[in-house]
């Protein structure tokens, strides 16, 4: 989704921007565009419907300019107005001296534009961010300072974004947001504006986060006004590092795909012995709760839905998911713990989701890979799901990550709460503790089968997805993977309700994968689909297309019901996403459409 990033460095601004903008590239974007001042009080725009490196190559290109260390970078992800070069941010006002660039939507922009144009404004593009350029360029022609200049023009826009404005006359640049993640730091080099903090790799120790109300300039010091009383206190960072580095893999998401059995260990290590003794939920300082609803999108839903299901069945507790942007009609009785599951912490469906007044009584824990976040600050509580930065949009690790910490939780609060059977959360343990071998032992069966029988369905239009239990959540992730990965339709269907009319989509050749956890139910299920000729795969025990799931089937805990269900079953399915995508000619780490940190509604 839109990143922002902003400096005024004594360095070289497009050479930090460039960089900046390289790494928030993970987040998804479709254009991009820089403005840096001139030595002259004017500003050198660059734009382009490419990638970063597309723009680096052009500065390379062009005669050299006297410019200054002011400038400010952006990449959009569509929403107002097609993917071109004009669409792309910045966007400037009239006069060509206000720089912005907006992360968010503007609802009453049509409302604004019309007041604008029939002042006499001149519009250069069609996106709603445009209207800020033109709102500030009234409000410098009025005298108003900069910074009060941006505060009023935030007021003026309803909608929740991040903005940074520059001014090329005087190289002023100033940042607000609303609802919205905008971040400002410091270094000996300079000061720095971003919609996240891998933008500032390793320039600086620390950064502060802008809250609603606040208005930020980029001086030395940061210079903070707008209507808050206080300043935000500064967070350390501390930077990982290598994260772009890709450490001789093809691509990012081959990377966290074998990432995942290692990781588990390293969850399982941190959080496993505190969940058996109810240490986990007590540090949490939660209080009791009597039902749970899991709120998340995209991968983090599926995730949310294996950890309800551990609620459900281990603690015999109401535990539902709820789809974020659907979130305004859900009824949450008294005592609901709300569990809000996000890797980026930044989704705004989420975030608006929780404002609803049907929120308001409930306590919110958050299980997100970012603890700087949105909903890190909203939440009451917080655990990490630690899977290190994921670049690749698709959700690989992070997914892993938030099952096994989801129900380390879950069976923590159950086991303080006097839900589960006590004697029953060691043999619990013990299987989550199988996780990471079982991973490994899938991890090597799937990059040994799947390529090939990805390459025979190069041809195929669609997929179905098929699981009974939970099963049926792994045939939900499979199932989007391929979707977000292929460009290809995929379904997923709980293996019973085929009969119900999905299996007229059943036909000779019609490829159809199926998570086989075992059982009399399921094996009719396969019968069925093989009957009409389906190109079955299966990922199950010994004899299936993909033997993945090894040890899980042997030793269920709980009548036949491990911690995370067969969690294993989710590497093939992430193979078979990338290796697909790959032989359809796709980018695997940057699927067209989509964003890894979606801030609009
Ligand atoms: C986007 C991404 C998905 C992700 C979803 C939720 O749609 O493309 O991969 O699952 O957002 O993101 P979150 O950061 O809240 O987990």
């Amino acid at each position: 989704m839109c990143g922002i990033v902003a400096c005024r460095t004594t360095d070289s601004a497009p050479e930090y921007l460039c960089e900046a903008l390289e790494a928030l590239e993970y987040r998804g974007y479709d254009s991009v565009g820089i403005a840096v001042q001139t030595v002259g009080g004017g500003a050198l725009r660059l734009r382009s419907v490419h990638r970063v490196a597309e723009l680096v190559e052009r500065m390379a290109d062009l005669p050299p300019r006297d410019l200054t260390g002011a400038g400010i970078g952006h990449t959009r992800w569509a929403t107002h107005g097609g993917v071109s070069e004009r669409n792309a941010h910045p966007h400037t006002d009239c006069t060509g001296s206000v720089h912005v660039v907006h992360n968010g939507i503007i609802e009453n922009c049509e409302e604004l534009r019309t007041t604008l144009v029939s002042a006499g404004h001149l519009f250069s593009s069609d996106v709603d961010s445009e209207v800020i350029a033109h709102l500030v360029e009234d409000e410098l022609v009025r005298g108003v300072d900069l910074a009060a200049a941006l505060g009023h023009t935030i007021e003026l826009c309803e909608g929740s974004g991040a903005i940074v404005v520059m001014d090329s006359h005087s190289g002023r640049i100033v940042g607000a947001s609303r609802h919205a993640p905008l971040v400002v730091a410091a270094s000996p080099n300079g000061t720095f504006l971003a919609s996240d903090i891998s933008a500032f790799g390793p320039r600086v120790a620390s950064f502060q986060v802008l809250r609603d109300g606040d208005v930020v300039e980029l001086a030395v010091p940061v210079r903070w006004t707008g209507t808050n009383t206080d300043w935000p206190v500064a967070v350390a960072h501390t930077w990982a590092g290598t994260e772009l580095d890709l450490h001789g893999y093809p691509d990012h998401m081959a990377k966290e795909i074998d990432e995942q059995p290692e990781l588990a260990g390293r969850i399982l290590d941190r959080v496993g012995a505190d969940a058996t003794n109810g240490a986990l939920w007590r540090s949490l300082e939660l209080p009791d709760f009597d039902r749970v609803a899991i709120v998340g999108c995209g991968t983090s839903l599926n995730a949310g839905g294996i950890v309800a299901a551990a609620f459900r069945r281990f603690g015999i507790m109401p535990a539902e998911t709820v789809i974020a942007s659907e979130a305004a009609d859900a009824v949450l009785g008294p005592r609901t713990l709300v569990i809000a599951m996000s890797q980026s912490g930044e989704t705004a469906d989420i975030l608006h989701a929780l404002d609803g007044e049907n929120f308001a009584h409930c306590q919110v824990l958050a299980i997100t890979n970012n603890p700087h976040s949105s909903l890190a600050r909203r939440a009451n509580a917080i655990v990490e799901c630690s899977a290190g930065h994921e670049i690749g949009v698709a959700a690989t690790k992070t997914f892993v990550a938030q099952v096994l910490t989801g129900v380390a939780v879950a069976i923590s609060a159950l086991h303080e709460l006097g839900r589960v059977n006590r004697s029953n959360t060691q043999s619990i343990l013990d299987d989550l503790r199988r996780m990471p071998d079982l991973l490994a032992q899938s991890l090597t069966v799937a990059k040994d089968i799947v390529p090939p029988l990805a390459a025979e369905l190069a041809d195929s239009l669609g997929v179905i997805f098929l699981g009974r239990g939970a099963g049926v959540v792994y045939a939900a992730e499979g199932a989007l993977k391929l979707k977000e990965l292929t460009y290809r339709w995929a379904q997923h269907y709980p293996a019973g309700e085929l009969k119900h009319g999905p299996l007229a989509l059943v036909e000779e050749g019609t490829p159809v994968v199926i998570v086989d956890s075992g059982g009399a139910r399921i094996a009719g299920n396969i019968a069925e689909v093989a009957a009409r000729g389906a190109r079955l795969i299966t990922i199950g025990g010994a004899g299936s297309t993909i033997p993945a799931l090894g040890r899980s089937l042997l030793a269920p805990v709980d009548n036949g019901f491990q911690p995370c269900g067969p969690l294993e079953c989710v590497i093939p399915m992430q193979v078979l996403a990338r290796e697909l995508a790959l032989v359809l000619g796709r980018d695997v780490d940057k699927p067209r459409n989509l964003a890894k940190s979606v801030t609009v509604e």
